[in-house]
């Protein structure tokens, strides 16, 4: 007993053994991501028909993770070129931001060729949009609240709050129609205090599914600008709407061409490069001078961020838009990925027809991209997940992207049998 009491204990580990005392015991159990805990309990579930239709990332028919041929065929030639692995520049690969420009705004671009771009690469769409928010917090004069639409993407709201901004909505879905509720929103646009920041999902609205048809996007332009609102333009799935890359940029393009804005750009959809994190950040100036000085308080801001990017992604991505023939196929694989969707979607909705539903289900048709907002009640949604193995999230919100011809007629009859009442 002598022996033992003798033994001294550090006082660091007196400290570390004491917990009551702990500099971070009032650290609180924050609660699961949303939608990665519908992964989290998909996981679990040993019901061999279960669907996980949570997470926005495409699947094969099979139901199994696609890499496009265009990316498998880039990183064969990369291989052969064997790369070194120094640092990028703090802007990302030169050559990637310069064609992820041209890919957004369009190759003949009046705003490019005046050099009135500042273009960075970002850590995918989500660190694109940091960028932003990080830059306009520090140099947009005027007030620091953002505009979104409601609903929107979940992390919109605290990316932008994390950069004090104040975040306020304006009406975009109608749940009655599960469409777009196009008067709401130009009203609230139109209420909008000048200065303020608007954020606009270009294309494949995410939760809703649901986007402005072109003339409908002239309209909303028109209103921004007159109440010299800032837009920021969200495109986290250009040719996943339609299957055509001109045609989802378009509101993109109309923006362009009538003020400054900011452009967040993700090839984690549309090239699958999701674990890559390849994504570009463009602020669009009055002049090319102008575009310069930002470009430098740009990339002041992203040093003591992250440094520089990763470089691999962002070498399969410039690969693919500048060689004709990685191109082409890139164009054919963003086809197929948006087709497959485009024929869940109708399979679903007859799907539904076959079972008896009498219920109106032209919005899952009528929707667009990869998610499908079904209308599903909370009490619905559980069911769904209770008694099918169906996941997904409260909102019922679907990912189109995770259905394949295996399962689809087994979502309808679940679907239908939730949605009785
Ligand atoms: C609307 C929207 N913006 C941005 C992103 C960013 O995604 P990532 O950071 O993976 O490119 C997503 C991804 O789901 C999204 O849905």
């Amino acid at each position: 007993m002598a022996m033992r009491s003798a033994i001294l204990i550090p006082r660091s580990v007196q400290v570390l053994g004491a917990r009551s005392q702990s500099v971070f015991s009032h650290v609180e159990m924050g609660p699961p991501d949303a939608i990665l805990g519908v992964t989290e309990a998909f996981k679990k579930d040993t019901n061999p028909k279960k669907m996980n239709l949570g997470v926005g990332a495409y699947r094969d028919d099979e139901g199994k993770p696609f890499v496009l041929p265009s990316v498998r065929q880039a990183e064969q030639k990369l291989a052969e070129q064997k790369h070194d692995k120094e640092y990028l520049p703090i802007g990302g690969l030169p050559a990637f931001c310069e064609n992820a420009a041209k890919l957004a705004l369009g190759k003949d671009s009046f705003v490019i060729k005046t050099g009135r771009n500042a273009t960075v690469q970002g850590i995918s769409g989500t660190g694109a949009l940091r960028i932003g928010a990080a830059f306009l917090e520090k140099h947009l004069k005027g007030n620091k609240t953002v505009y979104m639409p409601n609903p929107t993407w979940g992390n919109h709201i605290p990316l932008f709050k994390h950069c004090n901004f104040e975040v306020k909505q304006y009406r975009y879905y109608q749940p009655k129609t599960c469409g777009l509720d196009l008067q709401g929103a130009l009203e609230d646009i139109s209420k909008i205090p000048e200065g303020s920041v608007i954020l606009l999902h270009a294309c494949a609205h995410n939760p809703t599914g649901v986007d402005p048809s072109a003339s409908e996007w002239l309209e909303i332009e028109k209103v921004v600008r007159k109440r010299n609102l800032f837009p920021f333009l969200d495109m986290a799935y250009q040719g996943f709407a339609t299957g055509d890359i001109d045609r989802d940029a378009s509101a993109v393009r109309i923006f362009s061409q009538s003020g400054p804005m900011c452009l967040a750009q993700s090839f984690a959809k549309n090239m699958g490069l999701y674990g890559e994190r390849v994504g570009a950040f463009s602020l669009l100036c009055d002049s090319k001078e102008e575009a310069e000085r930002c470009m430098s308080q740009i990339k002041i801001l992203i040093r003591p961020m992250y440094s520089n990017p990763p470089v691999h992604g962002a070498r399969i991505a410039n690969l693919i838009l500048s060689d004709p023939d990685l191109y082409a196929q890139w164009l054919a694989d963003v086809k197929l990925m948006a087709g497959r969707i485009i024929s869940m979607r109708e399979r679903l909705q007859q799907g539904l027809k076959n079972e008896g539903s009498t219920r109106n289900w032209q919005h899952i048709v009528n929707q667009i991209g990869m998610f499908c907002f079904t209308g599903m009640k909370p009490h619905q949604v559980e069911k769904l997940t209770k008694d099918y193995s169906v996941y997904l999230t409260k909102d019922g919100r679907i990912s189109v992207a995770g259905i394949s011809s295996n399962n689809v007629d087994y979502l309808a009859h679940a679907i239908h049998n939730c949605t009785k009442d």
